[in-house]
């Protein structure tokens, strides 16, 4: 049965549990100061800078910039869900989780969920048990191994056989008394058309279980042993499978997916198996879909690099357009959360050479040719310049029609410095004038920004600066020291470590003068939290006010890349008390006055220089820092 974890518990288990007792299961930790260090285990390095507080209960890396507390590092480390890392602890702490009561509505539709996962299983042992004991079975058996699949494969990925009759798993699952209302949801029967009784879906076919990364079997797939058509049949959707957000063999492959960092794709079931057996684990497969949105949320849990594997330029093509699509799309719908960054992704395009598909490349070539290939596969935007030079070849004609096929993708790419650098690249391959192709990536980039702007009206959303989608090649987080200037980061880092001073900041308005929109955020998030912790804070020891604070902060806080800033800025050994609090923040609204009178000095300049246009925003930029300024004063009498 499903449990629903109560917040008490939670708690309880955060008072209980110490994050370097965790970590140093996994880590190997030393002590440094008040901090513990270690090499980090989510990228490689040879000196440490992986850093653990046990006051304060969190974790981050100075190398990578990965931060949070106990819960983020099981589930980064383990690829476990939230809930999983609570049952983890709490069990190694010896804490019970009572189930909490859901609602009639929940408990139909998690107790519906349950029986289907049960159902699968079940067809599960069904299939396994006809692959390995049957005479049918003997036959499939002898398929698999023609396709030079080992015993060892077949197992791990619990594979099955349909056999021939209509209605086999009809009465195996008649004899257990469950009940075929429920095996129809499943989609593993189907109602007849005279709606009297039902027969199997999956009849003479070789059985592929799709799993979730729980290890709970959702949905199934199934292939003819000869050229008969279909040659593939899969599961329909159900309440517990959904095509777009399932990916075949991720269960297996998620721990080697974190330990390289990167994820090959692939497109079909026995491409997979292949894959796996020769090693390379940190692979998946979509599921007879093309790659949606939905798989690369999922897999950037677990890879910041993927490598989309084709048989065919057509294919890759295809892909890598649908890849910018989604990166596009996901921009435009992401624009509505407050705090946004798009995390970054290095996808590449391997298309393995005469039609090859990677099972029969692997039969033929073996991993290490696979591997070599894949080392020098391109990224998304210089494989689509590739291909439509292979396409149109480079006469006049030609490298008209390459620039127009291509100008929509050099626009889609969201960082100034990533696209005029592309688009330099394209101009030498094709040895025409920069400028020409600028001009035209221009003109597209004026219509999405127009396009744009009608969207986001259309939905009541204010116009957002334009931005398209991020592709280029880097996969790390910020470190915290390109963040925003220093003394914005100092006051965050008070924010985090001091929190009695939270009320001065927001009586001060002190956010609104950080140019750093990130940490801006982040200090209006902390702001918002204030109330809650103020409660906690009156009810705990001083020392432990600010333990509690950052690690709990982590536990709202959904973008690890924030997480990160977070961990980094609380975890920075500083010593604060009142005065020096006050002092940085007189520090602080010193150098935005002066930036005002650098203002003054600009606009001057502008009038100088009759420079109109420059002069009327300098002057409105005075005008708005004038508000700001008159609120100061105001605050800082108040405070008297
Ligand atoms: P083999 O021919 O056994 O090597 O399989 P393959 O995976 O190489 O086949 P192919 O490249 O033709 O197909 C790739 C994937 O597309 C398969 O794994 C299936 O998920 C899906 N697919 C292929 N054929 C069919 C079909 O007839 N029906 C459905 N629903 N899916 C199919
Ligand atoms: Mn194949």
């Amino acid at each position: 049965m499903a449990t629903i974890i109560s917040e008490n518990t939670i708690s309880e288990i955060k008072n209980t549990a110490d994050i370097v007792d965790i970590v140093s299961e996994f880590v190997l930790l030393k002590k440094a100061g008040r901090n513990f260090v270690g090499l980090c285990p989510f990228h490689s390095e040879k000196t440490p800078s992986f850093t653990v507080s046990p006051e304060k209960q969190i974790f981050y890396c100075f190398g990578c910039g990965v931060g949070g507390n106990l819960f983020s590092f099981l589930m980064k480390h383990n690829g476990i869900s939230f809930p999983e890392a609570v049952k983890m602890i709490a069990g190694r702490y010896g804490i019970e989780i009572p189930d909490q009561k859901l609602s009639p509505i929940q408990e139909k539709r998690m107790s519906e969920r349950e029986s289907l996962f049960d159902v699968n299983r079940k067809a599960l042992d069904f299939f396994r048990n006809v692959l390995f004991n049957s005479s049918e079975g003997k036959r499939a058996m002898a398929y698999l191994e023609k396709r030079g699949l080992e015993e060892k494969t077949i197992c791990r990925f619990n594979l099955g056989y349909a056999p021939s009759g209509w209605d086999t798993l009809v009465h195996f699952f008649l004899k257990k008394q469950v009940p075929p209302e429920l095996i129809e949801k499943s989609g593993l029967i189907v109602s007849k058309k005279n709606k009297n009784g039902f027969y199997d879906r999956f009849r003479n076919r070789i059985i592929f279980p799709i799993f979730d990364v729980n290890m709970q079997v959702i949905g199934f797939g199934g292939r003819v042993l000869d050229d008969s058509l279909p040659k593939y049949l899969n599961s329909p959707e159900t309440d517990v499978y959904n095509k777009s957000r399932s990916l075949y063999g991720l269960h297996l492959a998620r721990q080697k997916c974190r330990e390289t960092g990167s994820v090959f794709i692939a497109e079909g079931y026995l491409d997979l198996l292949s894959l796996h057996q020769h090693g390379i684990e940190n692979s998946v497969a979509t599921l007879g879909t093309a790659l949606t949105a939905d798989h690369i949320r999922l897999l950037k849990g677990y890879a910041d690099r993927m490598i989309l594997v084709y048989d065919s330029d057509q294919a890759g093509i295809r892909a890598a357009r649908r890849c910018i699509d989604i990166f596009w799309k996901e921009h435009v719908n992401f624009r509505k959360e407050d705090v946004f960054r798009k995390e970054n992704v290095d996808t590449r395009i391997l298309v393995l050479t005469d039609g090859h598909d990677p099972d029969s490349y692997l039969l033929e070539f073996g991993a290490e040719a696979f591997f070599n290939a894949a080392k020098k596969a391109p990224g998304i935007i210089s494989f689509l310049m590739e291909s439509a030079i292979k396409k149109y070849g480079i006469s006049v004609e030609g490298k008209i029609r390459i620039v127009s096929e291509l100008k929509e993708t050099l626009a889609a790419i969201d960082d100034g410095v990533a696209r005029s650098l592309y688009i330099k690249e394209l101009a030498e391959l094709i040895s025409i004038d920069e400028s020409a192709v600028l001009e035209k990536v221009r003109e597209v980039l004026v219509k999405k920004k127009n396009d744009i702007r009608r969207i986001n009206r259309s939905n009541g959303f204010p116009c957002p600066n334009f931005k398209g989608p991020d592709n280029s090649n880097k996969c790390r987080e910020k470190t915290i020291s390109e963040i925003g200037s220093r003394l914005e980061r100092q006051i965050i880092s008070m924010m985090l470590q001091f929190p009695e001073i939270l009320p001065e900041i927001d009586r001060r308005n002190l956010l609104d003068n950080f140019e750093d929109q990130l940490l801006k955020s982040i200090g209006q998030t902390l702001l918002t939290l204030k109330g809650n912790f103020q409660s906690r804070v009156l009810s705990t020891q001083p020392t432990a006010r600010d333990c509690v604070h950052a690690s709990e902060i982590m536990s709202r806080i959904d973008d690890k890349e924030i997480r990160g800033i977070i961990a980094a800025l609380a975890i920075t050994e500083n010593f604060w008390d009142n005065e020096g609090c006050m002092k940085l923040i007189a520090q602080f609204e010193d150098s935005r006055n002066r930036s005002g009178s650098d203002l003054l000095r600009k606009i001057k300049a502008a009038e100088a220089a009759n420079d109109h246009e420059l002069l009327m925003r300098l002057l409105e930029e005075k005008q708005k820092l004038a508000v700001i300024n008159k609120q100061q004063k105001l605050n800082q009498r108040g405070g008297k």
